[in-house]
């Protein structure tokens, strides 16, 4: 089924350089972004977008990363888009990603970890909403 899904590029894959590594990969894969911008997220975006994980110990530190540079953010389409783009980012551990996962070849960390993927169909949608507006 084609989907479309939301990634995002996360302040240390921009700062290191890897915008356009990352995103080959998903055009080399056959996926298209509709359409992609660069933003500093605000906090409210940044609570919006990870409102599961607030109560989190790990919540802090997080955002304080989240806002601590630009982010590259995209629409992805393609076949299955949503579980196969999470496929490539790979699980949140860098240290237990796999090689050939993007967090398996450039991170080893599960916080500064390179790529935000949607998780779900009915994610995709809302954060599609949160990040672009009503897309067509
Ligand atoms: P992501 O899966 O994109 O969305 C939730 C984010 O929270 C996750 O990436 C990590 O950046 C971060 N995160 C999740 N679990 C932990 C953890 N145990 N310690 C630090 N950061 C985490």
């Amino acid at each position: 089924m084609l989907e479309r899904t939301l990634v995002f590029l996360k302040p240390d894959a921009v700062a290191r350089k890897l915008i356009g590594k990352v995103i080959a990969r998903f055009e080399d894969r056959g996926f298209d972004i509709l359409t992609l911008k660069m933003l500093r997220m605000t906090e409210k975006m940044v609570d919006i977008h990870y409102a599961e994980h607030l109560k989190k110990p790990f919540y802090p530190p997080l955002k304080k990363f989240i806002l601590s540079g630009p982010i590259v953010a995209m629409i992805i389409e393609g076949e299955e888009a949503v579980q196969v783009v999470r496929k490539m980012v790979g699980c949140t551990n860098g240290l237990e990603a796999e090689s050939g996962t993007l967090r398996g070849d450039f991170t080893l960390s599960n916080r500064v970890n390179l790529v935000h993927a949607s998780d779900s169909l009915e994610t995709a949608h809302r954060e599609i909403e949160h990040f672009f507006g009503q897309v067509s």
